[in-house]
């Protein structure tokens, strides 16, 4: 196996700091330098040596026993766990996802009351948050720590608390190498460049993202149309908290971030909206959300009206089996439990079902405008389906 040139993850430090990043130290900023590190080389290196496992011992007993080659992903990994390879990388990977949960949390808990009175200092100077008590969370967000982050994105720990949304902002960072830039907003910066790149004439006046989190893509595109009233909604409260904090340390006010359920927006009348638009938002719902969602989706957006999902590419049949298979491992591995059947799904069905016309879909290839390793000329690298380079699944309403 090459050393490949991308293994060594961009420093740690090229993180932008806002006005409610957590406080960390020099050891702090060490530890996350050696997991994005050891993520890479397991995704990049090392991770060579699955397909050589593959293909060399486990693709071959496999056929010998039972005189024909694997026909789907779930035979390829039932095969694949019994390889002493890949099950030493895979319990490596599992690893470097628990350690990046505990290096953020590490550095988040000692300061959880300072974090909760500055972020309320930031919202409440900018109004750019409502909160819903009575907001219920749905049973897949509620029954899984997801990507093995303790209580998701939703728990409270104290009043006021933002610890979720600073400790999935510390860490997200690490997670993606990099790949997603020092605020971890490439996929908002992806999404505006393919606007203008596409679509230049297009100017929407009200913006919804559902699933929003910390706002990571909300921003730049609120940045992008600094006229536009922008809203991001999401189930969370203390992500919410946290995001409409660093909304306001980083300067953006046409935001505001609002705890509802994507599946019930009856707070907004029919066709309030201009761009609708998720991102990495689906996989961590369930197949009746996801139509819920859409219906919602169709029924707020204006004639004339964009709406636009980001996701991975699913397994379509030109996907070779082995890939479907790798870029599996968040599902089985990482409490990604819907990603594995979201996958087999084409979202533009989704989008059929749930009240746009066929001709009204389209699916775009969208990738981050400043790519992988912070350098502009290296383009994004594969890393089990978290690479910085979606398939956007979209639907012009009217068309
Ligand atoms: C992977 S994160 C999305 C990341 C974000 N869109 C971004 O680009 O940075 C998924 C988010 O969806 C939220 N979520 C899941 N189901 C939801 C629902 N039914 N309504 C609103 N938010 C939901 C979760 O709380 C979580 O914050």
């Amino acid at each position: 196996m090459s050393q490949n040139s991308q293994d060594q993850a961009p420093a740690w430090h090229n993180v932008e700091a806002h006005g409610i990043f957590p406080k960390h130290s020099h050891d702090d900023v060490a530890r996350f330098n050696y997991i994005a590190t050891m993520n890479k080389y397991l995704s990049q290196t090392l991770g060579e040596g699955n397909a050589l496992a593959y293909e060399k011992r486990v693709e071959p007993k496999h056929t010998k026993t039972n005189q024909r080659a694997p026909v789907s992903r779930h035979e390829i990994r039932s095969a694949m766990n019994g390889d002493p390879f890949h099950a030493v990388w895979s319990a490596a990977k599992r690893n470097t996802m628990e350690q990046r949960q505990q290096i953020s949390r590490s550095i988040v808990m000692p300061q959880v009351m300072d974090l909760a009175k500055k972020a309320q200092e930031l919202i409440s100077e900018k109004g750019n948050l409502e909160l819903d008590s009575t907001t219920e969370l749905p049973s897949y967000i509620a029954s899984v720590d997801h990507h093995c982050m303790p209580g998701s994105y939703h728990t409270e720990l104290i009043e006021g608390d933002v610890s979720a949304g600073a400790n999935y902002d510390a860490g997200i960072f690490a997670t993606t190498g990099g790949g997603m830039g020092p605020l971890s907003d490439g996929a908002g910066r992806a999404v505006v460049k393919w606007l203008k790149n596409n679509h230049p004439d297009f100017r929407p006046v009200r913006i919804l993202e559902i699933g929003c989190t910390i706002g990571h893509t909300l921003l730049p595109v609120a940045e992008a149309f600094p006229d536009a009233t922008v809203i991001g909604v999401d189930v969370g409260a203390p992500v919410l908290r946290y995001g409409a904090a660093r909304a306001a340390s980083l300067g953006v006010d046409n935001v505001t971030f609002v705890q509802a359920n994507g599946e019930g927006l009856s707070r907004y009348d029919d066709e309030s909206f201009d761009f609708i638009y998720t991102s990495m938002f689906l996989h961590e719902t369930s197949n009746r959300a996801m139509g819920s969602v859409m219906t919602e989706v169709s029924r707020l957006l204006k004639p004339g009206g964009l709406t636009l999902h980001l996701e991975q590419p699913s397994y379509s049949e030109d996907m070779p089996l082995y890939e479907q298979f790798i870029r599996d491992w968040d599902a089985h591995n990482n409490n990604e439990p819907f990603w594995t059947t979201l996958h087999d799904i084409d979202i533009k069905n989704v989008l059929a079902e749930n009240g746009f016309q066929s001709s009204e879909l389209f699916v775009a290839p969208i990738a981050v405008a400043k790519p992988d390793t912070l350098n502009e000329d290296e383009p994004p690298l594969e890393d089990h389906g978290r690479a910085a380079a979606w398939l956007g699944y979209g639907a012009w309403k009217g068309y």
